[in-house]
């Protein structure tokens, strides 16, 4: 079998919150390999979101062990983990995290110009991807000019921008058809 896209080992993650811990995950392993599609389903409050912000590296303070790709993710320092992000992960947020003073086109092209493709070339990638979302006549508007389907579907194209290898999708369909 192919290596995993994702593994983890016995993932912990607990908040301090007035004096008391909260253990939202508990020792989670997983493996998924590529092509694999996976949902993840649990009331809400189980820890969905929280898992999904570990292994998309938005945040370090998980225990346990997360390999993105057969790299090791664990214990790297922020400016590490945004480049994995950046370079191998997309993420759809449950609330879609938009830039607010961007166009729909732009929320697009952004991540590929991180990555150092020409303005050019991200614009036409952008322009296709949000084309093939049914978007083609909204490129220009901004996030507060779209609907809530529409927002998440910009969303669903930014995090496609860069190809990755890895997608995470945080509720990506809760106001689509
Ligand atoms: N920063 C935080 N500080 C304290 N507690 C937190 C924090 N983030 C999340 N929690 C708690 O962790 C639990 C899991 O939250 P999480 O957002 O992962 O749930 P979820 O499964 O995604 O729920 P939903 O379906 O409602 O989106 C919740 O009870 C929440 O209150
Ligand atoms: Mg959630």
């Amino acid at each position: 079998m192919s290596e995993p896209v994702i593994r983890l080992t016995g993932l912990t993650r607990s908040f301090e919150q007035g004096g008391e811990t909260i253990e939202v995950l508990r020792g989670v392993d997983l493996a998924l390999a590529p092509g694999e599609i996976v949902a993840l389903l649990g009331p809400s409050g189980s820890g969905k979101s929280t898992l999904l912000q570990a292994v998309g590296l938005l945040e370090g303070g998980f225990g346990g062990k997360i390999e993105i790709a057969g790299a090791n993710a664990s214990g790297l320092n922020a400016d590490d983990r945004t480049t994995v992000r950046r370079e191998a992960i997309g993420f759809v947020y449950q609330f879609h995290h938009l830039l607010p003073d961007f166009s729909a086109l732009e929320n697009v092209v952004l991540p590929q110009l991180l990555l150092g493709k020409s303005r050019d070339e991200a614009e036409a990638h952008a322009a296709e991807l949000l084309g093939a979302l049914g978007l083609s006549e909204r490129l220009t508007h901004r996030p507060s000019q779209l609907s809530g389907g529409e927002q998440q579907r910009v969303a669903v194209a930014r995090a496609l921008a860069n190809k990755p290898v890895l997608v995470l999708a945080d509720e990506p369909t809760g106001n689509l058809d």
